[in-house]
């Protein structure tokens, strides 16, 4: 299975899905593509060799442009499933349908509870005291589908968003490579860790 990673940021799930995707893993890791040609997620990718595109989501008058060439990436990769991490912008329901069944995405809560953004702040606030992120298949309402895995973390008192997401951020790099190697082995049923 032929899997690209799409990022924003720093990738530091993307780092952790291409180091497991060796040996007698059914999948490898054929192209990392970002929304922001300044992600340093594309620094790390090249150095560990591996293929990068980039388009500046800005630079483009429409979603659907952006996603065009986004798609011809993939395309020309020969991509068979897409593994969004850290992926900071929604796509179209038209891109989400084509990769139907084929497109798995990460999110720092323990969905259903707090889909879109600051999750850590609405869980600190909400006096939970479970925090934790959450594998899922995408479709196209925002940080729904199938939830493939999750895995969970105490919120400690005097915990602020930046102190849970890092607890949050190092069970999410256990997770996703679990999740994504279940997942293309023909695996649905959620993993909970
Ligand atoms: C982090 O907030 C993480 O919780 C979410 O995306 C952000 C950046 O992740 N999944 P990464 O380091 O770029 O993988």
């Amino acid at each position: 299975t032929r899997v690209a990673i799409l990022i924003s940021g720093g990738g530091s799930n993307m780092v952790k899905l291409v180091e497991s995707m060796t040996g007698d893993h059914p999948a490898r890791p054929v192209l990392v593509a970002s929304n922001d040609p300044t992600a340093g997620g594309l620094v790390k990718a090249r150095d560990m060799g591996l293929e990068t595109a980039a388009a500046d989501h800005r630079a483009h008058e429409s979603r659907e442009a952006f996603e065009a060439i986004l798609q011809e990436a993939l395309e020309d990769a020969g991509v068979d499933l897409v593994a969004l991490a850290g992926f900071m912008r929604v796509l179209t329901p038209g891109f989400v349908s084509a990769w139907k069944g084929r497109m798995l995405n990460i999110h720092p809560s323990l969905l259903p509870k707090y889909r879109g953004l600051n999750t850590h702040a609405r869980a600190i606030e909400a006096g939970d005291t479970e925090a934790g992120c959450t594998v899922h298949e995408v479709v196209a309402d925002l940080d729904a589908g199938r939830i493939l895995g999750q895995a969970r973390v105490s919120v400690l008192e005097g915990d602020t968003p930046d102190t849970l997401s890092e607890r949050v951020l190092s069970r999410e790099h256990e997770l996703y490579p679990l999740v994504l190697r279940r997942f293309v082995e023909g695996e649905r049923s959620p993993l909970l860790i």
